[in-house]
């Protein structure tokens, strides 16, 4: 009975703590604190990016291009989504604005109750710039980036799909919760499941082998309070 109510009362700290971070003040503060830990990067939201390099979509292709992990998108997807005010960008200012990382929220279309749903993806930092790379240039670039888009689109509904458990850690530190695709309105969980019939084990999207198990989606925090606070899935890797 007492070890009950401690578990119970220690969720509701963890859930407290997990929305005072993510409220609008404690997000600001959190995107202030990553600025210091970046010094010399400017994240460059989509409808500032004229003001960059000339050719920083070609930059990002580039980079997109080095990782075998994420779909080759090209400087066109880049401008399209810019226009859109979709991306979010890291540049190296001491370097002559050098283009060092990105994260894009990809549209999914409307939910049927015409709401609008996004898809974090191609989130990648330049090896040399990562949080691990333990070189002179190692910063929480990519933390930052995760957090300032997240902050940015507080009021559209965002998830994020993956079968590298290295971005479900990235997505906890910035109150991501992980819910069954079941939960996920009917429309939107058909515009997220593309993958290929040999990755899903089957050519039916719906009865793919590895949902909810290899693979997980997670919704931004503001989404989940949206949707009523469906069930959380539990993770322990
Ligand atoms: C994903 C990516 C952008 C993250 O870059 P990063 O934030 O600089 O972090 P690193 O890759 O250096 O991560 C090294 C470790 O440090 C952790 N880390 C990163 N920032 C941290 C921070 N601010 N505080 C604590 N730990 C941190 C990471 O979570 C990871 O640990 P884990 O594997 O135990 O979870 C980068 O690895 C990348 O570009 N990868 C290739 C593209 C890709 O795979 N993208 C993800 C698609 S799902």
């Amino acid at each position: 009975m007492i070890n009950q109510l401690m578990t119970g009362a220690a969720t509701r700290a963890q859930r407290l703590r997990t929305q005072v971070r993510n409220s609008a003040v404690g997000s600001h503060l959190r995107h202030l604190a990553n600025r210091r830990n970046t010094p010399g990067i400017d994240f460059v939201p989509g409808g500032r990016l004229v003001t960059l390099r000339a050719d920083w979509a070609e930059e990002l292709e580039e980079i997109s291009r080095g990782e075998p992990h994420l779909l080759t998108k090209t400087a066109a997807d880049f401008q399209d989504v810019a226009r859109k005010g979709h991306i979010l960008v890291a540049v190296d200012r001491s370097e002559n604005s050098r283009v060092v990382g990105c994260i894009v929220l990809w549209p999914l279309g409307q939910d049927e109750s015409n709401n609008y749903w996004f898809e974090l993806g191609t989130f990648m930092v330049r090896p040399e710039y990562r949080f691990g790379s333990r070189t002179s240039k190692a910063m929480p670039i990519g933390d930052t980036l995760y957090q300032y888009i997240l902050l940015l689109h507080r009021h559209r509904n965002i998830l994020g799909t993956t079968t590298n458990r290295r971005a479900v850690h990235t997505g906890q530190r910035h109150g991501m919760q992980m819910v069954s695709f079941q939960k996920l309105p009917p429309s939107i969980h058909t515009a997220t499941c593309i993958c290929p019939a040999d990755k899903m084990q089957t050519d039916d999207s719906m009865q793919c082998a590895i949902k909810d198990n290899g693979c997980r989606v997670r919704i931004s925090f503001q989404t989940w309070m949206r949707m009523g606070q469906p069930t959380q899935l539990s993770w322990t890797e």
